[in-house]
């Protein structure tokens, strides 16, 4: 990561109406924080122009051995200064990205202890963090509550998952009133929930928020590392509540050496497009330490022997006859992928361990991540694998079992150092609530959150080994992504939601894809798993019976997949539909084929959020552009202006799209490919059937 431009600090004028109020704007002066001190409890508020974001709010933490730093609170200290300067992430949505802010530091005493609050004001939101430096007296920093609270208003909706439930983020989006957050609510409107009786009611982040008066905000975290996940609980009257996921005793954060919280974060937009412009969750995570070099992290496109167990249904991961990792079906993947130009293949089923109830409780047989069945053969398939430019990715299904894994995590790496591996797939399925085992030193076995603490710091341990051995992680069933790409480029992507896997087994309904721009896909890059070809009639009823299950559908349209390379950005993009499925449509494969998994810039052509979107991306090495939009049920006609394009260029375009017979129910597949010259002064009417979008790639011609 490098600086580009000089920094610039400078001491900047805050403005205290008296001694405990002091407000601070943004670098454009639209959005105005004030923090205030209320009869010594710590509050905030922020507005943008004349609307109000967030009323009037309490802040401060609780801690274990009676500390509060919530109420009876003095103000010691400010400090303030401004920011501005840009850097260049490895990879990602955009070249070069800046970094604009405006800083106020207040230092608030009870009558021992200090607290730090840090408050950010940039263009496009706010953020604000806790620090207890280690001070005398103090040997343990246990916080009990935190008592952030975001008082929005009860005509304000969100676009929610629930918290606290079994599967994790892996839910449809409810949208309701803020204060309609809850278990009942989403049981009786999306799913029932209401048996999953642990835990309380309250939704994840980031949470989308579109405001009566006509913002958008999303509330989420940034730099969330040796802390406990935040979730938001309703309050009542449109105030939302942080709640920590605690630890089995109940305590929220445990640490011995002070508090340096993870940023609270609020991205304010005047359009749903706004929201999806943002870098402040990256813009708020460090840059790698100077002496780590992270130039060894590549994007790419990978393909997988997996739809066919998770999707179609017509191989296993266990051992049987329809092993699906067994050595001659991954050197005919390996050579598929190798003749279209894909960098990676990840083979799920190739350790032991696996067996047909492996799924889904955390107590299954545990996995052993450095030995191989019988009929695969690493060393054959990485050698035969590296002839064709193609290295595995690796798959860690860990079932949840944490101890387990971290006793073989280091070998497993080695073993995978050996054999060229420069990716790999982790997973956390373990669909029971507050079910993660903890073994303590005394061998007591104690049962936590997903979210909490244990499990932040298991994934942090993760990703600091693989950057040891030079491995790229994609985590599914993560913890959710608050930016650390930025410090570890090797945390790749993750899934984090519901993706396309959930359209093989079961079924997440047309209106989910464009729910997640607006709400998942704000915190960061997903491993959707984009690109299913064969739409119905691809569901096996059993591997054994190869019986069509003519019920299952992928609710989407051929064009639709090609556009999701575009709208969900991920630096590592699978194909993931089989060989066979693409042999029938090799014209629309090339789409995938081609388009680029690093960007230079983004923009955001259209949108209405849950409804449709369409974005333009520039590819990071050259000056070609590609273009996607998709739309829920409803079939929409959008006029598509190339303004963006560069003035002085001229470009081929060629069109990805529905035709208008073509339905994500009835008739998902059929599609047509048409090319024009176009330039940055025209514009094309482009069609979506229902549940449908399209892609555009467009090749500057070189003379
Ligand atoms: C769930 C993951 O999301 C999926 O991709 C994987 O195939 C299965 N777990 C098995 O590990």
């Amino acid at each position: 990561m490098k600086k580009i431009l000089i920094i610039l600090l400078s001491i900047i004028s805050v403005s205290c109406s008296y001694n405990n109020s002091i407000s601070l704007e943004s670098p454009n002066n639209e959005i105005k924080l004030n923090f205030e001190l209320v009869d010594g409890v710590p509050t905030y508020s922020v507005n943008n122009k004349n609307k109000k974001v967030i009323n009037l709010s309490k802040m401060g933490l609780l801690f274990n051995n009676k500390i509060d730093f919530s109420k009876n609170l003095t103000l010691s200290e400010t400090k303030s200064r401004s920011f501005n300067n840009s850097w260049k992430p490895l990879y990602g949505e955009e070249e070069i990205i800046s970094n604009n802010y405006n800083e106020l530091i207040v230092s608030l005493n009870n009558d021992k202890y200090q607290m730090d609050i840090f408050f950010r004001v940039y263009n496009d939101g706010i953020a604000f963090k806790y620090v207890i430096p280690e001070q005398g007296g103090l040997n343990s920093y246990d916080i009990i509550d935190e008592m952030t609270e975001f008082n929005l208003s009860s005509k304000d909706s969100a676009l929610w998952v629930p918290a606290f439930s079994y599967r994790r983020y892996e839910f449809l989006y409810a949208n309701s009133s803020v204060d309609d957050i809850s278990k009942k609510y989403y049981s009786k409107n999306v799913e029932d929930i209401s048996y999953d009786t642990l835990g309380i009611d309250a939704a994840h982040t980031p949470l989308t928020i579109k405001k009566d008066n006509d913002l958008y905000i999303s509330i989420h975290e940034a730099n969330l590392v040796d802390y406990s996940s935040m979730t938001l609980k309703p309050n009542g009257n449109g105030k939302l509540e942080v709640e920590l996921y605690p630890w089995s005793d109940g305590i929220k954060v445990k640490s011995t050496n002070g508090i340096n919280s993870p940023w609270r974060t609020i991205q304010i937009a005047n359009n749903s497009s706004e929201l999806l412009n943002s870098n402040i969750i990256l813009n708020l995570n460090d840059d790698p330490d100077e002496n780590e070099d992270f130039s060894w992290v590549k994007p790419g496109k990978y393909m997988g022997v997996w739809w066919e167990m998770i999707g179609t249904n017509e191989s296993t991961w266990w051992p049987s006859k329809n092993h699906g990792a067994n050595n001659s079906k991954v050197m005919n993947y390996i050579d598929f992928a190798s003749k279209h130009g894909f960098d990676g293949l990840l083979v799920e089923g190739w350790n032991k361990g696996w067996y047909p109830q492996w799924c889904c409780s955390g107590n299954g047989i545990p996995f052993i991540f450095t030995e191989t069945v019988d009929d695969f053969n690493i060393e054959l398939l990485s050698n035969y694998g590296k002839e064709k430019n193609i290295s595995l990715v690796g798959h860690h299904e860990t079932g949840g079992q944490i101890q387990n894994y971290e006793n073989q995590l280091e070998d497993a790496f080695k073993l995978y150092n050996k054999y060229g591996i420069k990716n790999i797939k982790t997973g956390y399925v373990n669909d029971v609530s507050k079910n993660i085992k903890r073994i303590d030193e005394k061998g007591n076995i104690h049962k936590e959150w997903h979210h909490g603490q244990y499990m932040v710091n298991h994934f942090q341990k993760v990703i600091e080994m693989a950057a040891k051995y030079k491995l790229n992680i994609i985590t599914h069933e993560p913890i959710k992504d608050t930016g650390l790409r930025r410090k570890y480029p090797n945390y790749i992507s993750r899934e984090g939601a519901k993706g396309q896997e959930f359209n093989g087994f079961w079924t997440n309904g047309v209106n989910h894809a464009t729910d997640l721009p607006f709400t998942r896909m704000l915190s960061g890059p997903m491993d959707y798993t984009p690109g299913i070809f064969q739409l119905n009639n691809f569901r096996y009823d059993s591997p054994d019976s190869k019986i069509i299950d003519k019920g299952a559908i992928v609710p989407s349209t051929l064009a639709k997949e090609l556009a999701l390379y575009v709208v969900y950005y991920s630096p590592m993009q699978m194909a993931a539909d089989l060989p066979k499925h693409y042999e029938k449509h090799l014209d629309a494969f090339e789409f995938i084929k081609n388009v680029p998994v690093d960007w230079s810039e983004r923009v955001i052509l259209n949108s209405s959020m849950s409804e449709y979107v369409t974005i333009a991306r520039k590819d990071k090495n050259s000056n070609n552009w590609y273009v996607g939009g998709i739309t829920d049920e409803k079939e929409r006609n959008f006029v598509i202006d190339f303004s963006f394009l560069d003035n002085d260029k001229e470009y081929k375009m060629t069109i990805y799209s529905d035709t208008y017979n073509t339905h994500w129910k009835d008739n998902p597949m059929e599609y047509e490919i048409k090319s024009k010259a176009v330039t940055s002064e025209d514009n094309t009417n482009i069609y979506l059937a229902p549940g449908g979008g399209f892609a555009f790639e467009i090749k500057e011609i070189t003379k």
